[in-house]
């Protein structure tokens, strides 16, 4: 059912009608054009959609619209402050922590989230943090390095 809902998506106000059943994800990238978030398995596994909802790693792909509602959302589009990159998206530039790239954005915003909760993680914090993450090109290494440095 077709719904008004307002948020805040990369620190602009939307206000939108919209079926609250739509995930997030397919209202971040049909509806508002935030193609950045992917698309993986669309069941919540893969964590390629993940974006931050106050401050904390979501799957978008699991988050219905209208749990949103009054929201802070950020998009891997949100991150950098003008030409300034976010200190995750230097290391991860830094360390070449990635190569096909279609995780990137879920990657980096799942570590924010996790840098957000833990600001001094150990290795081991980070491995488990980012382990539901997937990469199928096996760049896990150096992603775990670039948020090493992303966390120094
Ligand atoms: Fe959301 Fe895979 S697309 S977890």
């Amino acid at each position: 059912m077709a719904e008004k809902i307002q948020f805040e998506l990369n620190g602009k106000k939307v206000d939108l009608e919209v079926d609250t059943d739509q995930t997030l994800l397919w209202v971040i990238r049909t509806e508002l054009g935030h193609t950045g978030t992917k698309y993986g398995c669309g069941e919540g596994y893969c964590g390629a959609c993940t974006v931050l909802i106050d401050n904390e790693a979501v799957r978008s792909c699991a988050t219905k619209i209208g749990e949103v509602a009054g929201k802070k959302v950020v998009t891997i589009e949100g991150l950098a402050k003008g030409k300034e990159l976010h200190p995750v998206q230097k290391a991860f530039v830094e360390h070449d922590a990635l190569q096909c790239g279609y995780c990137t954005p879920g990657m980096i915003m799942n570590a924010v989230g996790l840098l957000n909760q833990n600001p001094n993680p150990s290795k081991e914090d980070i491995i488990w943090g980012m382990e539901d993450n997937l990469c199928r090109c096996g760049a896990h290494n150096r992603i775990v390095d670039a948020i090493q440095t992303a966390a120094d």
